[in-house]
């Protein structure tokens, strides 16, 4: 009986054994799901330069497993981001998800990533919901909700003594949030958002609003445009003569990546965000040559995304010796990390959305140059997660 014991237990090993090693010696599957054409094309590339520039430098490999990516244009287009999300999962059975830029189609992913137990960092998109009330212990992200730089804004503006704000921006959840947020704060301090004017995503007719902008005659403006919408925004308002006498603030989504395009119109612009072009730390200065060298372009604040989701997904697999099964093992490693940002280190909160910093800058040539920290180690309020 003892023997029989013996030699079912021995059997057992041997099957066990090349299994666990399949795993964790076999591709890690990564289905990245980006924008790579439309208005947000340049920010879905930034994305992938900054995660493909960290597995780099580890060597092409992740905890001794190298990375298959399986990639996707979701095209900013939520209508079809639970089919291409899907796609990733059932068809081309991903280990992991990394997505995306557009609010409205990260809520899909995340829905999706919810109901299957798919790992998600999400390396953009700043739907509060996502690390609000639709938070799980599968769902991370490498950025920022779209509160975080609008509640920094909102007491700047009040700070320069503005009182009547008009508000202008795409009609989805990034540019409502960004909004929401703003005016929390900007409110809170005595201000007062007279006019919320929006348009649909992604269209750049601005003209109508603008002149509405200047019939209103606000002390100031606060925006939420990124990539080729923004580039046209803020060329449009400097056009139609409202930055002199009108001053626009925003995210700093409005003027990352964009510099080159915007040119005059965007110089002396503040914005707030968690990165800065001229931070000038070692660690920042050492990822900022890596970049220019490897893909002779400057970074943006969507490289560092990135990047960090690569460490992220790094510190996790480091945790479970790259065997992404051991579930447990690999969300608490993540969770209790402080990320060794370009950016500056962060830790995540419990809705798993980075803790940070966020700066004020000011555009100086092509530059998003540090002015301040405006907000220490700002937390978003993670309004209905329950995690
Ligand atoms: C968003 O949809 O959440 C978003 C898009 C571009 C820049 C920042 C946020």
């Amino acid at each position: 009986m003892k023997k029989l014991v013996r030699i079912s237990l021995i059997a057992a090993c041997a099957i066990a054994a090349p299994l666990s090693m399949a795993q964790t010696s076999a591709k890690l599957k990564v289905g990245l799901m980006l924008p790579y054409t439309g208005t947000y094309a340049s920010l879905g590339n930034a994305i992938e330069n900054g995660f493909r520039l960290y597995l780099a430098e580890k060597g092409g490999k992740l905890s001794g497993r190298e990375i298959e990516f399986i990639k996707v244009d979701d095209e900013s287009d939520p209508s079809k981001a639970t089919d291409n999300v899907n796609k990733l999962i059932k068809r081309d059975n991903v280990d992991v998800l990394v997505g995306t830029v557009h609010s409205g189609v990260a809520m899909a992913m995340a829905k999706v990533a919810k109901d299957t137990g798919t790992i998600l960092i999400v390396p953009n998109a700043g739907a509060d919901v996502v690390t609000g009330a639709m938070c799980a212990p599968n769902i991370f992200r490498s950025s920022f909700t779209n509160w975080q730089p609008g509640y920094a804004m909102g007491e700047v503006v009040a700070k320069k003594g503005h009182k009547k704000v008009v508000t202008i921006t795409w009609k989805y959840a990034a540019g409502d949030e960004s909004v929401n947020g703003f005016k929390e704060s900007f409110e809170k301090a005595g201000g007062k958002v007279v006019k919320e004017l929006t348009l649909p995503f992604p269209n750049v007719e601005f003209q109508a609003l603008l002149t509405e902008i200047a019939a209103t005659k606000p002390d100031a403006v606060y925006t939420f445009f990124s990539g080729g919408g923004a580039v046209k925004f803020v060329k449009d308002y400097a056009a139609a003569g409202l930055k002199k006498s009108i001053p626009l603030y925003g995210p700093g989504f409005l003027t990352d990546g964009t510099l080159e395009a915007q040119g005059a119109a965007a110089e002396g612009l503040l914005t707030t965000l968690h990165y800065a072009d001229s931070l000038g730390t070692a660690r920042d200065n050492a990822f900022r040559l890596a970049y220019a060298k490897t893909y002779k372009l400057q970074p943006d604040v969507f490289a560092v995304q990135g990047y960090d989701a690569a460490q992220m997904l790094g510190i996790g697999l480091a945790a479970v010796k790259g065997d992404i099964s051991k579930r447990a093992g690999f969300v608490s490693a993540i969770e209790k990390a402080k990320i060794d940002s370009p950016r500056g280190a962060f830790t995540l909160s419990k809705s798993h959305n980075p803790v940070q910093d966020i700066y004020l800058r000011q555009v100086v040539g092509n530059e998003n140059r540090f002015v301040s920290v405006i907000s220490k180690a700002l937390a978003d309020p993670a309004r209905g997660c329950k995690m």
